[in-house]
């Protein structure tokens, strides 16, 4: 999102302007760096968009080799890089600038080593260098590696040192406050990125060029025109490999604490004044100061969870989440949720913000729908309007990438027939060009310094906030009905109910053909969220 950097996603760069990096990985041997920050790295390298002068310094506890990393990492970007694979010429040239400490992380011997070998690329390169911790561990490790930076001074540097730190950030909000108290023990909040890979990706940063920079929708993005807003984050895997994290976390911490709701705030966050990293984020913070809090009576009216059972995913059996490795067979974590929220202010009184995520659920799709309100008075017979829907705006934020506007138009013939028509715009037919991966726009901010895109502590904090009262009493009370949906559809009936008390009804993404004949999303009313 950096406005300096003009090279970035330019397919006539030729040549990146950014200053010389060291991106050190804490947790390097992690499946983070295999599967997404080697693929974006390498992709940055073969697109001209790392520095002339970089290097990757993985560290982690398990004994490798130099060697056996720049293998991993080749087999990442060979298993995950958009570009197809490494090929053997790009590959020469980026594997030298490829090392690995394999050391304790509460061990100063450690930071040691690493300020030397900081130091062996700086003087190689004749300058110094932006020194990048990627902090990809878990957060009970995070204090651990601060400390030690801290300890041998090598986050001093207000300019050129910057600290990456990943999800989750904290489990609830004590641990986040403690989480940050610790972290600016040493770094300053200038140089704390805190990453929400959503946020880099294409569609979600669309959502602001699209209200901000167009006269047409900001007029009526309020509480006179909108009736409600629905964001969904529907995803067809199971939990995989990552059964034991994800007993600790369930979907509400997972997946709404941080991609959900940061796109609520970008729907519902008031223009900013200019396009500066604090301004857009003060912007945010208003909206989720401005989430009416909920009380503990509240949690059953405004929030469901649930959790898969075994069914079919394509034709395919799959096993229930409390088979999954590494899941207790009672289990009472969430593969999904769904929550009401209400933003009390004057632009967004009485409209619902509906949001539900979950996991082997019928279709992948990510989308924020906008619905209208309808006409203020009904001029057609109504005989014509009898397939009358209200204006929807849906925005695609994956797998394809696109904005639909939905509205009445006459159909043909002498009959008077009003008929819900769509009106398309996709990036890759408008653009012909294939967005970065969310990581890539992510790795090259913090590398050019521009933070507008990262979480600010209290962003972070404020949010957890919002979820405090329903992870409470979910935590209180344990499901007794789980599972309570299959696999292969669209969650648990009790959804249904919760944005049914309100009269209205879940958007449920299905796939329709583009003019090329790629599958394309489409949003149509839902009739049940079994279906
Ligand atoms: C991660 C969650 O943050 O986002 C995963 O930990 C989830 O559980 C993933 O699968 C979804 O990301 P994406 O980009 O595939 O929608």
């Amino acid at each position: 999102m950096s406005l300096a950097d003009t090279t970035k996603n330019n397919p006539m760069s030729t040549e990146s302007k950014l200053p010389p990096v060291s991106i050190v990985i804490f947790g390097a041997t992690g499946d983070l760096v295999w599967r997404k920050l080697a693929p974006a790295l390498y992709n940055l390298l073969l697109n001209q968009q790392l520095p002339e002068h970089f290097a990757v310094i993985g560290i982690g506890r398990k004994n490798e080799s130099s060697d056996e990393f720049r293998l991993r990492l080749r087999d990442g970007a060979n298993s995950f890089c958009e570009c197809g694979g490494a090929d053997e010429k790009t590959w020469s040239g980026f594997a030298p600038n490829l090392s690995y400490i394999s050391g304790d992380f509460a061990d100063p011997a450690t930071y040691a080593a690493l300020d030397k070998q900081l130091k062996t690329h700086e003087k190689k390169w004749g300058t110094p260098a932006n020194h990048i911790f990627y902090l990809a561990t878990p957060p009970s490790i995070v204090g651990t590696i601060v400390k030690g930076l801290g300890a041998a001074d090598l986050a001093q540097d207000k300019q050129r040192v910057r600290i990456v730190v990943e999800k989750p950030f904290g489990h609830d909000l004590a641990s986040a406050v403690a989480l940050n108290a610790v972290l600016t023990t040493v770094f300053d909040e200038t140089q704390i990125y805190r990453i929400d890979h959503y946020m880099g990706k294409e569609t979600v940063q669309n959502i602001l060029a699209f209200r901000f920079a167009n006269v047409l929708f900001e007029p009526i993005w309020n509480r006179r025109y909108i009736d409600h807003v629905q964001i969904t984050v529907a995803e067809q895997v199971g939990v995989e490999h990552r059964g034991a994290y994800y007993e600790h976390a369930g979907a509400l911490r997972d997946m709404i604490q941080n991609h959900l709701i940061q796109i609520l705030t970008l729907i519902a966050m008031e223009p900013m004044v200019s396009f500066d990293a604090n301004e857009i984020r003060n912007k945010k913070v208003d909206v989720l100061r401005a989430i009416r809090p909920i009380s503990k009576e509240q949690v059953q009216e405004v929030a469901v969870r649930g959790q898969y059972g075994a069914g079919l995913m394509e034709g395919q059996k799959v096993p229930a989440y409390r088979s999954e490795p590494g899941v207790a067979t009672g289990s009472s974590a969430e593969t999904f949720a769904a929550i009401k929220l209400s933003v009390d202010n004057w632009r967004w009184q009485d409209v619902p913000f509906y949001l539900r995520t979950g996991k082997r659920l019928k279709t992948k799709a990510s989308e924020v729908t906008i619905q209208f309100r309808p006409v203020p008075h009904q001029s057609f017979p109504k005989a014509a309007a009898l397939a009358w829907q209200p204006n929807r705006l849906i925005i695609h934020i994956q797998p394809q990438e696109g904005i639909l506007l939905r509205f009445q138009a006459k159909q043909p013939g002498s009959t008077l027939h009003l008929s819900p028509v769509d009106m398309h715009f996709s990036y890759q037919e408008a653009f012909k060009s294939k967005s970065p991966e969310a990581y890539e726009t992510l790795l090259t901010d913090v590398m050019s310094g521009d933070a507008t895109l990262f979480m600010r502590a209290d962003q972070v904090e404020a949010s957890w906030s919002v979820l405090t009262p329903i992870l409470n009493a979910w935590a209180d009370l344990k499901p007794v009905d789980f599972p309570n949906y299959q696999s292969g559809t669209w969650g648990p009936e009790a959804a249904d109910v919760l944005i049914a008390q309100d009269g209205r009804s879940w958007l449920q993404p299905i796939l329709r053909e583009d003019q090329e004949g790629n599958q394309a999303q489409r949003s149509i009313e839902s009739t049940s969220a079994q279906s």
